[in-house]
């Protein structure tokens, strides 16, 4: 199965998408991952794809496609994925519809996450990650069991997102409301899309989510293995 997590930055994709991961046993594809590490491999994209992140606009349709073509190639992703930042044009929808058709794949939910702007300024504030494994934190909403410390790995050194400062965040949602907000629409008229309260608690955000991938025939957890 395929799906699709939309929503505004901090919104909770990345989340979702790894708790997702883990209980139905697909693979996560998030492009802004994808781009960080060109970045830190000093790749040409990554030399691109760098100072374009950090004024919080977004990369162009042609990079980007090319770079989740070839991600979409590879075997893990015959068995379904979750995408989380892709598609954010209506060019980027189109060219995911074309690359599904061709290897006969189809989209089973999109589903959009709804969360007010002044809770994503403080969600992204507070963002701090684990510098060996990536697990995501927040400051006051999602602390580390043990204060200094990764409750995935036990490293103990983080990190914080260099586009995640104020003037940064500020193109993020602009770039959001005009060029990613419209593909919402493109969705609609398909009959696989779902929106899910995002300001929730974690946990029932997580249910809204499954009770959405019930709605458009995707099994529970305990039996997605063989989905
Ligand atoms: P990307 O990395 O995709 O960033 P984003 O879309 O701005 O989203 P974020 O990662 O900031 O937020 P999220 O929704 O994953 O929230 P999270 O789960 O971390 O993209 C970065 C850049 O790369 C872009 O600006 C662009 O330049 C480029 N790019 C990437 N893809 C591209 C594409 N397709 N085309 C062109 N350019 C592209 O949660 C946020 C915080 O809130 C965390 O601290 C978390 O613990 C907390 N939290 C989550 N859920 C809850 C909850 N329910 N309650 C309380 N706290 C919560």
């Amino acid at each position: 199965m395929n799906i699709i997590l939309l929503g505004p930055p901090g919104a909770g994709k990345g989340t979702q998408a790894k708790i997702l991961q883990e209980r139905y046993h697909i693979g996560q594809i998030a492009t802004g991952d994808m781009l960080r590490a060109e970045v830190k491999a000093g790749s040409e994209l990554g030399k691109v794809a760098k100072a374009i992140m950090e004024a919080g606009e977004l990369v162009p349709d042609d990079l980007i496609i090319t770079m989740l073509r070839h991600r979409l190639a590879q075997p893990d992703c015959q068995h379904g994925f979750i995408l989380d930042g892709f598609p954010r044009t209506v060019p980027q929808a189109e060219a995911l519809d074309a690359m599904l058709a061709s290897q006969k794949q189809d989209l089973r939910a999109v589903i959009l996450l709804k969360v007010d702007e002044d809770v994503l300024v403080d969600r992204i504030a507070g963002r701090f990650s684990c510098a060996k494994c990536g697990a995501s934190y927040h400051d006051v909403m999602h602390p580390t069991i043990k204060a200094g410390i990764c409750d995935k790995c036990g490293a103990t050194e983080f990190v914080h997102r260099p586009d995640d400062n104020p003037t940064t965040v500020k193109q993020r949602f602009t770039a959001y409301n005009n060029q990613t907000a419209p593909i919402v629409p493109y969705y609609q008229g398909k009959h696989i899309y779902y929106e899910v309260d995002g300001m929730a608690d974690m946990n029932d955000v997580t249910a809204a989510i499954e009770a959405a991938l019930r709605k458009a025939g995707v099994a529970a957890p305990s039996a997605a293995a063989a989905d």
